[in-house]
């Protein structure tokens, strides 16, 4: 039996609990891709499964983690035609499997075809953070050109990615930030950038037609009034109340990203042209995962922390 590395928890706790396991190679179905795995990127998704507050339970255990990557076609089932094997691919993957691992079983409908101008390590960066600020800011928010949109916490993952997709939609993007990340927004795109450690932004902000709110708490809380009348406010952080959404005459709604092979392709295109680029702050590796979870968590990250799994990426 051929054997790989993959990153598991057994049980549910800090870094700690982290181990790199011996485990099978996964087998494709007929209908599916065993891809080898070249980078794989940390979502804050990751440390939240690991800590137990976060949809796996403790009768799935042992748990592989990791959502996205971006790797090599290496095993197709047999009836996976429209592929090849060595063609390099990007993927965001459902929770019943990890990326933290040399080798994933991905579906098609998971995947699109890797963008030319990235290399592994910064398309792994894209698919989940990528999709989850495509559908917040055009599926569920509907951000149309011209439209002013604030967008909490624009220096992370989904943040930097969603400040450049409005940007090149046409919006104009006001965005919060730490202080020592106003030039990286500003850099991204952004046409207005607050403070969010120094200033309240409801002093600054007003009459926007949709808050992307990646932070949630006391910040949804104080976005309410900076909505226009019938404006939308859209949260990655579960359904916002909708008491407050009536009080102020305007509509909330909180969603889960979910795999769309035509969406990763389409902003894959708008980074092969040049309109969006991928920053990863920092890389590790696969055996270094516990710290770069706790990096992501305690460091003001500018984009993505992304695990190198192959040596060849
Ligand atoms: N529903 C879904 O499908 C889905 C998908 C992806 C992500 N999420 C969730 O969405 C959140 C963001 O994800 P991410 O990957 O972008 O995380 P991330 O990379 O950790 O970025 C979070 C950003 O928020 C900033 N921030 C923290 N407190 C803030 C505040 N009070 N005001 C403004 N900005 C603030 C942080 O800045 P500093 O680091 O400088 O403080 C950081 O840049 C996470 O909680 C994640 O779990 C949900």
């Amino acid at each position: 039996m051929t054997t790989m590395k993959a990153v598991r928890i057994h049980r549910f706790g800090g870094p700690e609990v982290l181990t790199l396991d011996d485990v099978p190679w996964p087998q494709p179905k007929d209908d599916e891709i065993l891809v080898r795995v070249h980078a794989a990127s940390v979502n804050p998704v990751d440390y939240k499964i690991r800590g137990g507050s976060y949809s796996v339970k403790e009768d799935q255990l042992p748990y592989t983690l990791g959502r996205d990557l971006s790797g090599t076609v290496e095993l197709l089932g047999t009836r996976a035609h429209t592929l090849k094997a060595g063609d390099p691919i990007f993927a965001f993957i459902g929770m019943d499997r990890g990326t933290y691992a040399e080798y994933v079983v991905v579906k098609a409908m998971e995947m699109a075809a890797k963008p030319d101008t990235l290399d592994h390590v910064q398309a792994a960066a894209a698919p989940l953070a990528g999709l989850t600020a495509w559908q917040g800011l055009f599926d569920h928010g509907h951000l149309q050109a011209g439209q002013r949109v604030l967008i909490h916490g624009g220096a992370g993952g989904v943040g930097h990615l969603a400040v450049q997709f409005a940007k090149a939609k046409g919006a104009v993007v006001l965005t919060t930030a730490s202080g020592s990340d106003l030039e990286f927004v500003r850099g991204l795109g952004a046409d207005e950038v607050i403070d969010y450690e120094a200033e309240r932004f409801e002093d600054r902000v007003s009459d926007v037609d949709l808050v992307f709110d990646l932070v949630s708490g006391d910040t949804q809380d104080r976005s309410w009034g900076v909505l226009k009348e019938g404006g939308i406010l859209v949260s990655t952080l579960g359904q916002p109340p909708a008491e407050k959404a009536a009080q102020h005459n305007v509509q909330a709604a909180g969603y889960r990203a979910q795999p769309n092979p035509a969406q990763l392709s389409e902003f894959g295109r708008l980074i092969d042209d040049g309109q969006v680029r991928v920053v990863v702050d920092r890389i590790f590796s696969l055996t270094e995962a516990g710290a770069a979870q706790g990096y992501l968590k305690q460091e003001h990250v500018r984009g993505k922390v992304v695990l190198r799994v192959s040596d060849e990426t």
